[in-house]
């Protein structure tokens, strides 16, 4: 008998973007984030998007995607509210609160779910963890704040580096620089977003406790596992 082969990453990020179309609300505005997950859901939406008046997204990437598959995007001000914001993690717990930013889109990713009114996440099963903090936590930093922010890290036993792209810092899509920050032990997500997004210079904080997910769409070899909040 030939062995079943193991569902690759990839195909466990496809089967959760076909999921996540069962959350749209025909004829809602909707919130698109950003990623490799997000870039499946976005071909997905392709096949839906008479259903799809228009998106907000969170990147110029996914803004891009979407353009050309013939959604409109629209600017986050000219919104109140959507129904979902759809995006992918780098991690998520059993609380669904998340570690973001990978992409370097966090920033946006904030703005745009908390607009909404349901963050559904869609990942991969690696992502899921007990605890927050295996996954370096991605800051946006003003750039003339970095190393007062690295400073700061250290003091919390957390070691941060400055995000390149080639030789030079990635500059996000704000115009701003990222830190990736190892070592951090995350026993109170809540908390710690907090704490740092009060330091000067610091944009945004991946982790998302306040803009936690309600729902996670999880691929798994058996299937799309859900998760609700
Ligand atoms: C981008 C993000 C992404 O959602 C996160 O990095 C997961 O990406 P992927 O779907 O490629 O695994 O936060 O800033």
């Amino acid at each position: 008998m030939t062995p079943i082969a193991s569902p690759t990453q990839d195909e466990l990020k496809a089967l959760v973007a076909q999921a996540a179309l069962a959350y749209l609300v025909p004829g809602q505005i909707i919130g698109v984030g950003t990623g490799s997950t997000v870039n499946q859901f976005i071909e997905a939406l392709a096949r839906v998007k008479d259903q799809v008046p228009a998106a907000v997204s969170s990147s110029e990437a996914s803004t891009e995607r979407l353009r050309a598959i013939g959604i409109a995007v629209l600017d986050a001000n000219e919104v109140e509210r959507l129904s979902v914001y759809i995006d992918g993690a780098d991690e998520i717990d059993g609380q669904g609160c998340m570690i973001k930013g990978g992409g370097a889109a966090l920033t946006r990713e904030k703005i745009v779910a908390a607009l909404a009114e349901r963050f559904i996440c869609i990942a991969d099963e690696s992502k899921l963890v007990e605890k927050l903090g295996a996954f370096p936590l991605p800051v946006e930093v003003v750039p003339m704040a970095c190393e007062h922010v690295v400073r700061r890290f250290q003091a919390l036993g957390g070691t941060a580096s400055l995000r390149m792209r080639g030789s030079d810092p990635l500059v996000t899509d704000n115009g701003q620089h990222i830190l990736d920050v190892r070592g951090l032990s995350i026993e109170d997500p809540l908390a710690l977003e907090s704490a740092i997004n009060q330091w000067p210079g610091v944009v945004t904080v991946g982790i998302f406790a306040h803009q936690r997910a309600q729902v996670c769409l999880l691929g798994t070899p058996k299937g799309v596992r859900t998760l609700s909040y």
